[in-house]
């Protein structure tokens, strides 16, 4: 039996229900197939984007959606992908499998599924291969209203009023596929190119700067210490990779028990990141000014057999569900400095919540997890401190439980468990302070650890009902099944 004490007397930060973002590319089939099909697809759609998609998109609540890249931001040159379609330019997409890009989804088409899913986009600017005028055209485009060069363009474009634009990055791994730089030359960098970056009227732009890979601490520290008063916020990037190499990741569906607890393992190193990087922050901001974006985060394995490798198109199995519930929690508990998080990707590609073929949609375990947890958004952190015994295989050792609780303005007390463990189901008697449950709703994602959806059985593994609890006088006990994700709701 694990003790587990939730403290709804010390209510903590407000999570922000940006943390529950995603992230498209133009990159393999997410954006293209994906999402936008175009008006004269035979597929379903609304101004090009798919029905299917838009509608389950929606059910989660999606706050942000990141745009138009990663690697593909620093090269992405705006102007070519405005006006009338057949005048756009076409490109080769060097970085993602080499396919012609036609521009056909472009800063309006972005903004139209922004306003579909009834999300806050982000917008990524190319520092590493644009220039300031581009940016700062850009930003005049998407958001100025009143007579100038560029509000003229948009209008022309059929866009008269200007979008609401919040979320701007400067620049997308700038040590990297952003330009190979060096933390003082992009410091510098950045300072330039967000001096252009204005606010017109009431659209107050929040400047995001490229921040490091993994643990990069000398790029927290320097960026931030020479460009931190220019900045609202400064990203983090870490994805789960299985394998020993990224020549050889693993596979996302065959995989042997010391492989999900390596994976469980790896992505549990979220948490040493993200404190670290915070220790640095909190170094150079004491005041908690600047937030900590998690612009892409999730496994990355092999590519399906027979697909492009340049597309990034994999799997997800109720391993992945695991990883994105423990990911989850770690935001969650870390809520004061992660302002948001950004799943990579939305479609098709990485850790997606959905895949597509034709006309077909599934939904995967990940989806699943972003909708059990979508009552979190925007609700306040409680403490909470759970008893964990040490599990895994060969040395890669996890704790046997993961969690994290809030507290809606509805007065609902939310809980979100993750049991870690191949094989043994827990026990866990659960006493709550400042907070008597009169009654509980639960779901539960479980099944075999590498069950995944298919476009021939799409409801292989779906949330059901979880009942296995019983309201105590002081709290609960539950009985959470090995290799689950588990969601509760208590009203009082
Ligand atoms: O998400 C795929 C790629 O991973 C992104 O383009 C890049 O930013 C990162 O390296």
């Amino acid at each position: 039996m694990a003790r587990y004490v939730i403290n709804a007397l010390n209510k903590k930060s407000r999570i922000n229900k940006e943390i529950y973002g995603h992230f498209s590319e133009h990159l393999g089939r997410c954006i293209y197939e994906g999402i936008y099909v175009g008006e004269n697809s035979p597929i379903p759609n609304i101004n090009g984007m798919r029905k299917d998609v838009t509608e389950a998109l929606r059910n989660l609540k999606i706050p942000v959606l990141r745009w138009p890249g990663g690697c593909f931001a620093d090269e992405y040159h705006w102007m070519d992908g405005i006006g009338p379609k057949e005048k756009r330019k076409r490109m080769v997409n060097t970085h993602w499998g080499g396919v012609v890009e036609d521009n056909s989804f472009g800063t309006d088409e972005f903004m139209e599924l922004c306003r579909q899913l009834e999300c806050e986009p982000y917008v990524n600017g190319n520092l590493g291969s644009g220039t300031v005028e581009e940016m700062q055209n850009w930003v005049e485009y998407m958001t100025f209203d009143g007579i100038s060069p560029m509000a003229e363009l948009r209008s022309k474009n059929g866009h008269e009023k200007p979008y609401r634009l919040k979320y701007f990055g400067i620049g997308n791994e700038n040590w990297g596929c952003g330009g190979n730089m060096r933390p003082e030359f992009y410091a510098d960098m950045y300072r330039r190119y967000q001096t252009y970056v204005r606010n017109f009227g009431e659209n107050k732009i929040y400047r995001i700067a490229c921040g490091p890979n993994t643990d990069d601490y000398e790029w927290t520290d320097t960026v931030v210490r020479l460009a931190g008063r220019f900045m609202d916020a400064i990203t983090l990037h870490y994805y789960t990779v299985t394998g020993p190499s990224w020549e050889n990741k693993g596979s996302a569906t065959r995989f042997s028990e010391d492989e999900w607890y390596i994976t469980l393992y790896k992505t549990l190193r979220m948490e040493e990141l993200v404190t670290g990087h915070i220790e640095i922050m909190n170094r150079h901001d004491p005041k908690n000014r600047i937030g900590l974006i998690v612009d892409e985060w999730g496994t990355w394995f092999d590519v399906e057999p027979g697909t492009n490798p340049g597309f990034l198109y994999q799997q997800n199995t109720l391993r992945d569900a695991l990883v994105a519930g423990i990911n989850l929690n770690i935001f969650n508990k870390h809520s004061d400095r992660v302002v948001m998080a950004n799943i990579a990707q939305m479609v098709n590609v990485l850790q997606s919540v959905i895949l597509t073929e034709g006309d077909q949609m599934i939904l995967t375990p990940t989806y699943h997890v972003f909708d059990m947890y979508k009552d979190h958004q925007d609700a306040t952190l409680l403490e909470s401190y759970i008893e964990t015994s040490t599990i895994g295989s060969n040395g890669n050792t996890v704790p046997n439980l993961h969690e994290s609780v809030s507290l809606s303005a509805d007065g609902k007390l939310h809980i979100t468990l993750c049991n870690l463990s191949l094989e043994e189901d827990c026990r866990i008697d659960t006493e709550i302070v400042g907070f008597s449950p009169k009654s509980g709703k639960g779901r539960l994602l479980s099944g075999n650890m590498a069950d995944h959806n298919t476009f021939e059985a799409p409801d292989n593994i779906k949330p059901s009902a979880f009942d296995s609890f019983s309201l105590t006088g002081k709290g609960l006990t539950m009985e959470i099944p090995a290799k689950s994700v588990v969601c509760l709701t208590l009203e009082q």
